[in-house]
């Protein structure tokens, strides 16, 4: 048997206020909740129990996967009563592995988009007989990610996480989030309390002597945490840059769920994807952007890398650029919103009263 565990728990705070009433692995990518991806892609590399490790908002996941025999696995659930971090989760899903001594399980950050080789790391921790393996990816800027040196043989050196100081970035190499446990280790940290595996498990297990094996690709590797990052992950599982069992069709420029609505004269592309009941009118034009269930997007609209939020409105001509639209949010005619823009959920901008044209 081949277990996982999923840390599911966080605030999502950067996806705000997408993640205020839906934590952050709910939230649609590619037409269903993002966890479906991660769990699909766990079921094909042969992982066949999942505990999910919940906190923020734990009562909304049952409810959509259940038992788990939909999505072709076992699911359990552990919820933390209060927020434990990434060590006190991995340590409370500890009670329900079935993992004897010696044997490995996965665990996975709940909000990474990766084509990582899972047997392959697997195979490599065991290769290594390592206490933990790790997945390391390269990035341009690591400044807010866990750096993790590693030696030729891939012994990893130092964990730094998010370094506050220049002389700390000794390495592009980060943390991917996918790790391969020793049962004994999880079992090894402390309950009752709060542990965060980046700042006190890994540093702990290097000062003591323990072996902690990098394994570092350069397979597809994406953080959702950014709404830039969500809709880009999101564009490119339709797009089949990168694959998922769970997209709800074949890859291609563009995905309409069933019951959404787009008229004739209206342009989707760069992996756009239009929920369930939604409706994009003649003449908008939506471009690598997540239009979730019931939103409205009306005519002359222009949409690019932007999410618009359920049951929101954008009216006519109006153009946003990498903006987050909350829920049931109402924007008027003629606006221009763009770098970052957030609009709360409900808020109402009346026509034309936004206005940022390009210098
Ligand atoms: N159950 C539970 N309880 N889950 C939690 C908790 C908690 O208290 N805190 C965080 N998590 C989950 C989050 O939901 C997420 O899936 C994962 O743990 C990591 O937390 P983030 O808040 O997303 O951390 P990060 O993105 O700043 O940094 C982490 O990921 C980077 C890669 O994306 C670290 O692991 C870095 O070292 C790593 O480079
Ligand atoms: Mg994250």
């Amino acid at each position: 048997m081949t277990e996982a565990v999923l840390l599911v728990g966080g605030r999502g705070t950067r996806l705000q206020p997408l993640t205020l009433n839906t934590p952050k692995p709910m939230v649609p990518a590619a037409g269903v909740p993002f966890l479906a991806h991660q769990l699909a892609r766990a079921k094909a590399a042969g992982v066949d129990h999942v505990v999910l490790a919940t906190s923020y908002l734990a009562e909304v996941f049952e409810p959509y996967f259940g038992d788990g025999s939909a999505h072709g696995l076992r699911l359990t659930y552990v919820t933390e009563d209060e927020p434990l971090g990434t060590g006190g989760a991995i340590r409370s899903a500890a009670g329900a592995l079935a993992a004897g001594p010696g044997e490995p399980v996965l665990v996975f950050n709940g909000d990474i988009l990766t084509g990582l080789d899972i047997p392959g790391l697997l195979g490599s921790h065991r290769r290594a007989g390592a206490d933990v393996t790790l997945h390391l990816t390269r990035v341009a800027d690591p400044r807010a990610f866990g750096l993790v040196p590693t030696a030729a043989d891939g012994r990893v050196l130092a964990f730094t996480e998010k370094p506050q100081h220049p002389d700390e970035i000794v390495t592009d190499q980060i943390n991917a989030g996918a790790y391969v446990f020793r049962r004994e280790v999880i079992d090894a940290i402390p309950t009752g309390r709060p542990v965060s595996v980046e700042r006190e498990t890994f540093p702990g297990l290097l000062a003591s002597g323990a072996l902690l094996h990098g394994v570092v690709d350069t397979a597809y590797w994406l953080d959702l945490g950014r709404p830039a990052s969500f809709v880009q992950a999101s564009a490119d599982l339709v797009r089949g840059v990168v694959r998922s069992p769970a997209v709800p069709g074949e890859p291609g420029e563009y995905l309409v769920l069933p019951g959404a609505r787009v008229e004739d004269g209206a342009l989707l592309g760069g992996g756009t994807v239009v929920g369930a009941g939604a409706h994009v009118a003649a003449g908008a034009d939506v471009e690598g952007s997540v239009v979730l269930e019931g939103a409205r997007i009306e005519e002359g609209a222009r949409i690019r890398a932007s999410m618009v939020g359920a049951g929101a409105r954008v009216g006519p001509r109006t153009v946003l650029d990498g903006v987050v639209i909350g829920d049931h949010a109402e924007i008027g005619a003629d606006n221009e919103l763009c770098d970052g823009a957030r609009i709360w959920c409900g808020t109402t901008i009346p026509d034309a009263a936004i206005r940022f044209s390009a210098a």
